[in-house]
């Protein structure tokens, strides 16, 4: 392959991305931005690749989530703590459920730029270019809001590099330790996955008192006690993504500073394209969505330039086609990946082929069809004999109301309550807790038929 440059993206063609109108500024912010310190390290970036190549053989299970698009109105200490502590629980469903460690990583700390279906909107009359995420503009439909500004990648470095900090302290302080899997569940009203999720509890209690009992305690403390918690986003604005690139002085390679994992859009994914050609070069564990267009030629030239070593743990592909329409594709994506012999990790989407407008004029989508979808991708995984690896969702610990549907049931005429999110609706606590019970209960249901099969 040939050597690399952070830069070589500027050659290639670019979609999705903003023109900025005063070059001195950018030049200025890319300047500092490349002075300051990466948000992560590249010992972290390489651990993470280990626990997805344990993905992609089986061995754990992937799950990946949090906000659409991170806001900078909506940064808060609470904000943060509430998606970890639904992230915590969904993993503790899935780890005392489904008996499978779980990779947590959050779509949180630079999840801040996002592709558009259209680059103008249309309101009141008057035309305004889209709203691109608040790394790029503004969410004010008015033009001076709208206008691309490269001062709010130093506002987004700030914002990740103190989110990343709380997620630290989240992790190792204290707030994860196993023990208070009960205190996790504070401030949930009456659902009835609540009292699923209570139960579980109560048992996962009861078998640490055993231990305690049993004086096992001290040596399993620290697992216990403390996670690991990454950070990924999708690097769509390259601009800044060059800006945090850095060369880790312990391998001589180039890494992605602004985030344990990256990944590339269901949009942006052209194999000659300007974000193909950056994510190449960088050693970070790396995503790439797969939608419906996308072609077996298209996936085996993705899989030669973005792990040509067919490294383990390198390549997530995370499927995204509508329930419904998985059996279409996923098995042709399947057999391309068996052709080419290649190692990559099997995630499922099950929110961005879901997007339907509610008879209320809401962007919102069917929890049903979530679910379905998700069931749909197991089905494929064990018909194929393959791998389903992860979960990927859009999901706040807010009590919202965005998605249809669930145990709790949103109406359509529900969505106009506590509808926030700033881009694409997200699972509420709830939701995503019934997410995890239905991926526990089939992963327990593809153990037992795995076992029953060696038995014979
Ligand atoms: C997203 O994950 O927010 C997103 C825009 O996804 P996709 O590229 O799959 O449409
Ligand atoms: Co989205």
């Amino acid at each position: 392959m040939t050597e690399w440059h952070k830069s070589d993206w500027r050659a290639k063609p670019r979609v999705q991305m903003p023109d900025y109108t005063d070059a001195a500024a950018l030049e200025e912010v890319e300047t500092k931005l490349g002075s300051y310190p990466p948000l992560v390290f590249a010992g972290e970036a390489r651990r993470l690749k280990a626990h997805l190549g344990k993905v992609s053989r089986g061995e754990a299970f992937l799950l990946q989530g949090g906000d659409c698009a991170e806001s900078f109105a909506e940064f808060s200490a609470d904000g943060i703590r509430d998606t970890f502590k639904v992230m915590l629980q969904m993993a503790m469903v899935l780890t005392y459920g489904a008996k499978v460690p779980v990779v947590k990583v959050g779509r949180m700390a630079g999840q801040f730029a996002k592709p558009r279906s259209a680059p103008t909107e249309v309101a009141g009359g008057q035309e305004l270019p889209s709203y691109r995420g608040d790394i790029i503009n503004g969410f004010d439909f008015t033009p001076a809001a709208r206008v691309p500004d490269p001062g709010r990648m130093l506002q987004a470095y700030l914002q990740a590099a103190a989110t990343l900090n709380l997620l630290r302290a989240f992790s190792t302080g204290g707030y994860a330790d196993v023990h208070k899997v009960h205190a996790w569940t504070l401030g949930f009203t009456g659902a009835p996955e609540a009292e699923k999720y209570r139960d579980m509890a109560n048992r996962i209690s009861d078998t640490l008192d055993f231990m305690e009992a049993a004086g096992i305690r001290a040596e399993a403390s620290h697992a216990l006690e403390t996670v690991e918690f990454y950070t990924s986003h999708e690097a769509l604005l390259l601009e800044y993504e060059e800006a945090l690139a850095r060369v880790d002085s312990t391998s001589g390679k180039w890494l992605a500073g602004s985030g344990h994992m990256i990944w590339i859009g269901d949009r942006t994914r052209d194999p000659e394209g300007a974000h193909v050609a950056f994510a190449r070069g960088v050693q970070n564990p790396i995503g790439l969505k797969c939608g419906p267009s996308m072609t077996t030629g298209h996936l085996k030239a993705l899989m030669a330039r973005l792990n040509p070593a067919n490294e383990a743990g390198r390549l997530t592909l995370i499927a995204r086609f509508g329930a419904g329409q998985v059996a279409d594709h996923l098995p042709r994506l399947i057999k391309a990946v068996q052709e080419e012999g290649a190692n990559v990790v099997w995630s499922c989407d099950p929110m961005h082929g879901n997007t339907i407008k509610s008879t209320t004029g809401y962007k919102t989508r069917p929890f049903d069809s979530v679910l379905r979808e998700v069931r749909e991708f197991f089905a494929v995984h064990n018909a194929e004999g393959t791998i389903p690896g992860g979960v990927h969702f859009e999901m706040t610990g807010k009590d919202v109301t965005e998605c249809t549907g669930g145990v709790r049931a949103v109406t359509d005429e529900d969505l106009s309550d506590r509808y926030h999110t700033a881009c694409d609706p997200r699972l509420n606590a709830s939701q995503s807790l019934e997410l995890a019970f239905l991926v526990a209960e089939e992963l327990s249901a593809r153990r037992g038929h795995l076992q029953r099969a060696q038995a014979v």
